[in-house]
């Protein structure tokens, strides 16, 4: 099925046009790698504040409301620059099983950011509890998992 959509994907006129005009591919890039270091600080920051290392003078949801709207903006942005780098050439990554597994790692890190917002809203503790932590050690493990594995693509092509 995965084998069916690249035939179909490299041959319409929008895959065409991502790959003949010449910023499109450079752009999504820039923007896409941007976005990384967004998510990348932000992850970092709440998942380090859950695990009492650093900012302690800030309260646990001050940190997630400052931090998680650059995460929920960051990542729609990167599905999109994703999906153009998708388009121009679909055979390297939809059929890739390094990008496989980074579309795996990324719905746990969206469920492990999910998890984290709603505790943390709910809560609202500044002692936070195994689940909490849990979520913590999961959400950094799989952001930065995610990094790693869009990195590896190209080699695995
Ligand atoms: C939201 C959905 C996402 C999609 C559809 C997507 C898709 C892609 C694609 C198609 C590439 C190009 C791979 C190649 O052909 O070499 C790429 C590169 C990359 N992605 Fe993503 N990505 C997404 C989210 C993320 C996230 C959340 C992260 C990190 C937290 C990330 C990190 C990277 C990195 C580090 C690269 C390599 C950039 C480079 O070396 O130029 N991506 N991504």
């Amino acid at each position: 099925m995965l084998e069916s959509l690249c035939a179909w994907l490299e041959k319409t006129p929008l895959s065409a046009g991502v790959q003949n005009v010449g910023w499109i591919i450079p752009a999504s890039q820039i923007v896409h790698i941007l976005c990384l270091a967004a998510v990348l600080f932000s992850a970092l920051s709440i998942d380090l504040r859950v695990l009492g290392v650093g900012a302690r003078r800030t309260s646990l949801d001050g940190m997630a409301a400052h931090f998680l709207p650059w995460i929920w903006t960051a990542v729609p942005l990167m599905a999109v620059t994703g999906a153009i780098l998708i388009i121009g050439e679909p055979r390297r990554d939809l059929l890739n099983p390094v990008f496989q597994t980074k579309m795996l790692l990324l719905i746990c890190a969206l469920a492990a950011t999910l998890g984290i917002q709603s505790i943390v809203r709910r809560a609202a503790a500044d002692r936070p509890g195994w689940p909490l932590r849990a979520l913590a050690v999961g959400s950094l493990a799989f952001w930065f998992g995610i990094a790693v594995c869009g990195r590896l693509i190209a080699y695995a092509t």
